[in-house]
This record gives C-alpha cells, sequence and structure tokens, in this order.
C-alpha cells in the first residue's frame, strides 16, 4: 500500500478547512438566519456560541483524526468500544446524503451567474420567484447538479496536495477578494446606515423575548457553518503531522469563518435595505430571490450579483470537495480503492441520489432537514459524549502535543464539550426531529398526495 497521503504545508490544512467551512452555510444560511431571528441579537449570540460550542467541538474532531490518522470509521474503530465504534458511519452516512442536494443547491448558484451575464435578474417579487422556481428545479437543475458534481470528483480524483490542497489555495483569496470588494460596494448604497444599524445594534430585549428560538437557531448554524458533526475535521485532521499547534490552527479557521460570514451580513443586508426588502421576510428564498430581485434595482446589479452568486458557488466548491473527501478517505483506508475510483464511484452515486432533490422541491426539504437536523446533530453528540466522557485524558494528551502543558485549559475544554455542547446538541437534536415530523405529516404528507 502506498503511504498515507499528507498536507504539502501548514497553510494548506488550514485552507482547506477554511475553504470547508466556508460554504452555503455563510452565504446562503446566514444572512437569511440573521433575518429571521432579530437582526443584531441573533448576531451577538451567534458569535458567543462560535467560540464557546463551536470552537471545543472543532477541537475534539482535530483530536481524534489526528490521534488515529483514519478516516472517521476507521478512527472511531480504534478509538471507541460498544456503540461508539460506529459513529463513524453515520458520519460517511451524513455525508453521502449532504454532498447530493448541496451540489443541487450548488448547481442553482451557477445558473443564476449565468443569468447575471446573459438574461438580467428579474426585479418584481413574483418574476423573481418563478425565476427561481424554474432554475431550482427540472431537468436544467438535473444538467446543474451533474456539472457542479463532475468538478467536484476532479478535484477529489487528484488527492490532497495536487486537488485539494491546489484548489482551496485559488479558491479561498478569491472568496475574501470579491467579498470584501463587494462589501465596500454596498457602503456606498443609499440605506447602508439603516442596514449597519439593523445589523451590528442587538437590542437585547430581543434577546430576553426570543432567546427560546434564536439561542437553538445560533447553535445550529455555529454546528453548520464550522463543517462540524460529520468527520470533515477528522478527515482534514487525519492528514496532519504531530507538531501543530491545533489550538491556534482551530482559531484561525473559526476567525476566518466567523469573518466570512460578518462581511456577507455587510454585503446582503444594505442591499435588501436599498430595494426595500424586510430582511425577515425571505426566509430560505434569501438570496435566490429576494436578493437577486434587489439586484435588478441596484445600479451595475447585473454585475455586482454575478459576482455574488460566483462568490456563492466557489465556497459551495470547497465545501463540497471537503464533503465527498470524508467518504472517499473510508474507501481508499478501510476499504483499499485507488482514489480515482472510489471518487468516481462514489460522485457518480451521488450525483444519482441528488436526482430526486433536483426534480422537486419538496425532496430537496426531505434530505436537507433529515440530514441537518438530525444526523449532523447526532453524530455530533454521539462524538463529543464519546470524547468528553470516555476519551478525555488521552484528548487532552493528543491536544498537548504541539502546544505543550495544558493545565486548567485543558479540563475548561473537556468540561466545555461535556456539558454545554452535549446540552445544546441534545436540545438541538429533539427540536430537529419534532420539526422533521412536522414537516413528514405536513408539507411531505401534502406532497404524497395524502
Ligand atoms: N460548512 C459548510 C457551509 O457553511 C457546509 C459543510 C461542509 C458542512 N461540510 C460540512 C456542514 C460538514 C456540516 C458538516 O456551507
Amino acid at each position: 500500500m502506498s503511504p498515507r497521503e499528507a498536507w504539502a504545508t501548514r497553510v494548506g490544512f488550514i485552507l482547506a478547512a477554511v475553504g470547508s467551512a466556508v460554504g452555503l452555510g455563510n452565504v446562503w444560511r446566514f444572512p437569511f438566519q440573521v433575518g429571521q431571528e432579530g437582526g443584531g441579537a441573533f448576531l451577538l449570540i451567534y458569535l458567543l456560541f462560535v467560540v464557546a460550542i463551536g470552537f471545543p467541538a472543532m477541537l475534539v474532531e482535530f483530536v481524534v483524526g489526528r490521534r488515529t490518522d483514519r478516516n472517521p470509521v476507521g478512527a472511531l474503530r480504534q478509538l471507541a468500544s460498544g456503540p461508539f465504534r460506529y459513529i463513524g458511519w453515520i458520519f460517511v452516512a451524513t455525508g453521502f446524503v449532504i454532498l447530493s442536494y448541496y451540489s443541487v443547491v450548488a448547481g442553482w448558484t451557477i445558473r443564476y451567474v449565468l443569468i447575471g451575464l446573459r438574461d438580467g435578474y428579474v426585479a418584481d417579487g413574483a418574476g423573481a420567484e418563478a425565476q427561481f422556481l424554474t432554475v431550482a428545479s427540472g431537468l436544467d437543475a438535473v444538467g446543474f447538479h451533474a456539472i457542479f458534481m463532475a468538478i467536484v470528483i476532479g478535484i477529489v480524483a487528484l488527492g490532497i496536495r495536487r486537488g485539494i490542497e491546489i484548489a482551496v489555495t485559488v479558491i479561498v483569496p478569491a472568496i475574501v477578494l470579491i467579498a470584501g470588494g463587494l462589501a465596500i460596494y454596498a457602503f456606498t448604497l443609499e440605506a447602508a446606515s439603516a442596514a449597519y444599524s439593523y445589523y451590528l445594534t442587538p437590542d437585547l430585549s430581543v434577546v430576553a423575548a426570543d432567546w427560546q428560538s434564536i439561542a437553538p437557531a445560533a447553535a445550529g448554524q455555529a454546528f453548520f457553518t464550522l463543517s462540524l458533526g460529520m468527520g470533515v475535521m477528522i478527515t482534514y485532521a487525519s492528514y496532519l503531522e504531530e507538531d501543530r499547534n491545533l489550538g491556534t490552527d482551530g482559531a484561525i479557521i473559526i476567525g476566518f469563518d466567523t469573518l466570512v460570514a460578518f462581511v456577507v451580513g455587510l454585503i446582503v443586508f444594505p442591499i435588501l435595505f436599498t430595494a426595500g426588502v424586510d430582511p425577515a421576510d425571505p426566509g430560505a428564498g434569501a438570496i435566490f430571490v429576494s436578493l437577486a430581485a434587489a439586484f435588478a434595482d441596484i445600479q451595475l446589479g447585473w454585475l455586482v450579483g454575478a459576482l455574488f452568486f460566483a462568490t456563492v458557488a466557489i465556497a459551495a466548491l470547497s465545501s463540497a470537495i471537503s464533503l465527498m473527501e470524508v467518504v472517499v478517505s473510508y474507501l481508499i483506508d478501510e476499504r483499499g480503492m485507488d482514489r480515482p475510483t472510489a471518487t468516481a464511484g462514489i460522485g457518480v452515486a451521488m450525483f444519482l441520489l441528488g436526482v430526486p432533490a433536483a426534480l422537486d422541491l419538496v425532496l430537496l426539504d426531505l434530505f436537507d432537514l433529515f440530514a441537518d437536523q438530525i444526523l449532523l446533530v447526532l453524530g455530533g453528540l454521539l462524538l463529543s459524549i464519546f470524547v468528553g466522557w470516555a476519551y478525555a485524558t488521552e484528548a487532552i494528551e493528543e491536544l498537548e502535543k504541539g502546544i505543550g502543558p495544558l493545565g486548567r485549559v485543558g479540563s475548561l475544554w473537556i468540561w466545555l464539550v461535556r456539558v454545554p455542547v452535549v446540552l445544546v446538541l441534545l436540545i438541538a437534536l429533539i427540536l430537529g426531529i419534532l420539526e422533521y415530523v412536522s414537516f413528514l405529516t405536513g408539507p411531505f404528507a401534502e406532497w404524497l398526495g395524502w
């Protein structure tokens, strides 16, 4: 067997992890969560959770990956006993389902770049909605899903150094540059100051009144945006050397991800305010309907829009790469497949699984809710229980490599994992299951014609 691959440079690992973290979660999900959950109030709680929940949970995955040098299935089989040995399977299954429809949504973003450059965005609400519906499902959506998946396969098949590391070295700086430019542009818009004050002044009375809905939404967003709960960070850390300071690396990765989400807010809200859209309205259609319509209303909107959607598309690409790598690393390590075969096989299977989601939005929701709100949270919860309660001493020892003795900080970390992380995930799981049940008995039952 050939030796296990490794990152060529320190920056390579950080860029790949940032590329994974920065994705649809930052550009699509974050602004509409802010809009739905009360603006600055949500932002404040979200930042708190990123630090108190996201950071410790990311270190858990890093430690497991570097300790074992394995894919998530192999890693957990090596470390854990009893039912915890199967956590890795949940991760691989989750990655499989998420990427199948993530690629569909990414296909829409490619379409929206072309719409800006070729046909133009539609200004009136109903027209924009109709435009979205033609893009979102049907044979065209299948076609763009195929194109996106083919690009992901091409990159992952080339391997860690020649494929993933090179791709993220181009993608991540490009995201930062384009997003920075768009934020400066948004600053010049008429309603910018009203938008900033909505976004940046947390209203503590809103926090007090709505914390029951703000807190789970903020926790879920923190987990999703940092690519946690699915073994991505286990897999990426398994290609690392032992002398790395995982604490610093984690802080840099989280800092970047948070910065990008923050800057996206600085772009989206001035545009929505200038076009007169209430940010609480858009919901999940936010960037594809309201924001696209807003592009039709502003100066040079076609160009700004095309650049914005191009950013979304490349951000989705580097996240999709990480999702595929989890499954591919499993096939290489555990099944002894070679990388190109594993990648092509998995890519085609994921494409096929995504086809129903590309044909019908209700089916896309069916996949999305299940993977996002149940599988992801369940995987993260089980891993945190295992590492926090059954593997704490070894975990601290592993974290200390490359940092030095941690003393109290080590116990602080483990206690954050044992209680706040576990509790938040448990609550999120319960809420997620309830929401899924109401989806199954509501929109899905209706779709089935019951
Ligand atoms: N973090 C990515 C985003 O913000 C999505 C993502 C990629 C992800 N890999 C993941 C989410 C693994 C959860 C688990 O879009």
